[in-house]
């Protein structure tokens, strides 16, 4: 191959050329041929408005014609104190905000608070953290260690620190013997015993509202809120990462206030820049902010910067943004285009490869399985994203599929049309890639 790019998560051997993207005009992709791609996974999750927004633009344009960076070491800047300002008003309970470039780095700086929060009130023994089993949080070696799904990270797994992995409710994978129900309630109780019984538990850090990368399991209703009851009665922080799951993608603007579980920390990233530029944020409470004020000689402040931290084009772009979901009233927008995805839903689950539909707001997982009684995976030789990718793009949408999991994953305003046409496009392209997946 000519180019010089690694790709991300990609086997490279398997591809020959990428297609190249030259233009984003609202919801699609334009590559070098002409052909035009309806983007079903907003360009890994992250665009809010479809590309080429002219507003977002224009506030790229202004800022970056004043001030195109300039550190906050030291100094600050106007975006960043109106973004601050501005995520503090739709996240409660939160009282500062610490900006990074990426989800993983906000992950990141919400493991070293917690961590360091109890060093700082002098509770040193508390260093273990709790987490769900297939979460995801990033690709850094913290993120890597918390979030850590086995056939991604297995091979740095000596390098990774140790956490504890409890179980999720899956409704479509229950281990056997357990209704749903009692399948929860027996990740509640493991939860609690490890709370009760081990007092060096520093924090639960869970994804708010679904796990995404970790094959779309939507918690169900009160399970996020009583993780959070366990952390209080057990003084353990709670931290949330709605890196992919806040800003609307699940239907609410605050994903934890919707699961009514309001958290010590939690981190922001993708959607907040209405995916245009690299930036993410870690909000933290008063009560976490505060252990970290003393005097300078007592090392009580947080080691932790990255030279674009709180970068002005990125935050003026996230303030556009913000304002953009207010003057459209987005949010009720999501909640009413997001009901298109239903209708589909017996469509779909008819075809015989179709395990599974989980859905909620602007996120649908489709699993595919070779024996639809049995749940049995299937194993292609060739990638299932690969197959998928070139079936998709016949039909005119661009698709990037999580293993066996057929993600829709479209911009958030994306119209009622475009979006019946996006579902449409997906089941020709399932049935069409049937034959080379089984
Ligand atoms: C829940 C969650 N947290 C963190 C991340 C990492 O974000 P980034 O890819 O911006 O580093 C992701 C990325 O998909 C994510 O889904």
């Amino acid at each position: 191959m000519k180019s010089s790019v690694w790709h991300p998560n990609t086997q490279m051997k398997e591809w020959k050329t990428f297609d190249k993207i030259i233009e984003g005009k609202g919801m699609w992709l334009i590559d070098s041929k002409g052909n035009k791609m309806l983007d079903a996974v907003a360009s890994m999750w992250c665009n809010v408005w479809g590309h080429s927004k002219p507003e977002l633009v224009k506030a790229i344009t202004d800022q970056s014609k004043k001030l195109q960076h300039s550190s906050m070491f030291n100094l600050t800047n106007e975006p960043s104190e109106k973004l601050a300002k501005n995520l503090i008003k739709i996240s409660p309970g939160m009282h500062k905000v610490f900006f990074s470039d990426n989800g993983s780095t906000a992950m990141e700086i919400a493991f070293k608070l917690a961590l360091q929060y109890w060093h700082n009130i002098n509770e040193k023994k508390k260093t273990k953290i709790i987490t769900l089993e297939n979460g995801y949080h990033g690709d850094t070696f913290g993120a890597m260690a918390v979030g850590y799904v086995p056939e991604f990270f297995g091979k740095f797994k000596k390098q990774l620190f140790s956490t504890i992995q409890v179980p999720v409710p899956n409704n479509y994978r229950l281990p056997k013997g357990h209704s749903f129900l009692e399948y929860q309630n027996f990740c509640l109780d493991k939860i609690e015993q490890y709370m009760k019984n081990d007092d060096k538990i520093a924090a639960f850090v869970m994804e708010s509202g679904a796990q995404v990368a970790g094959g779309v399991v939507i918690f169900p209703d009160g399970f996020q809120r009583k993780i959070g009851q366990l952390c209080k009665k057990h003084n353990v922080l709670f931290v949330l990462d709605e890196v992919a799951t806040g800003f609307g993608r699940l239907g609410s603007m605050s994903e934890y206030t919707k699961q009514k579980s309001i958290p010590d920390i939690v981190a922001y990233g993708k959607m907040l820049t209405g995916g245009y530029l690299t930036m993410a944020a870690t909000l933290a409470n008063k009560k976490i902010y505060d252990s970290f004020l003393g005097e300078f000689n007592r090392w009580k402040h947080l080691f932790h910067g990255h030279t674009f931290t709180g970068n002005p084009i990125a935050a003026a772009v996230a303030n556009e943004n913000l304002r953009l979901y207010q003057k459209n009233k987005l949010i009720k927008k999501i909640q009413k285009t997001s009901k298109i995805f239903e209708k589909h839903y017996n469509e779909i689950s008819k075809i015989d490869i179709v395990g599974d539909i989980r859905h909620r707001g602007m996120l649908m997982g489709i699993e595919l399985v070779k024996d639809k009684k049995k749940k049995t995976s299937i194993h292609p030789k060739k990638s299932i994203n690969k197959i998928f990718y070139e079936e998709g793009k016949k039909n005119g949408i661009y698709l990037r599929t999580l293993g066996n999991i057929v993600m829709l994953v479209p911009p958030l305003d994306i119209s009622e049309y475009e979006l019946n046409l996006l579902i449409t496009k997906t089941i020709s392209t399932i049935k069409g890639a049937r034959k080379q997946v089984l």
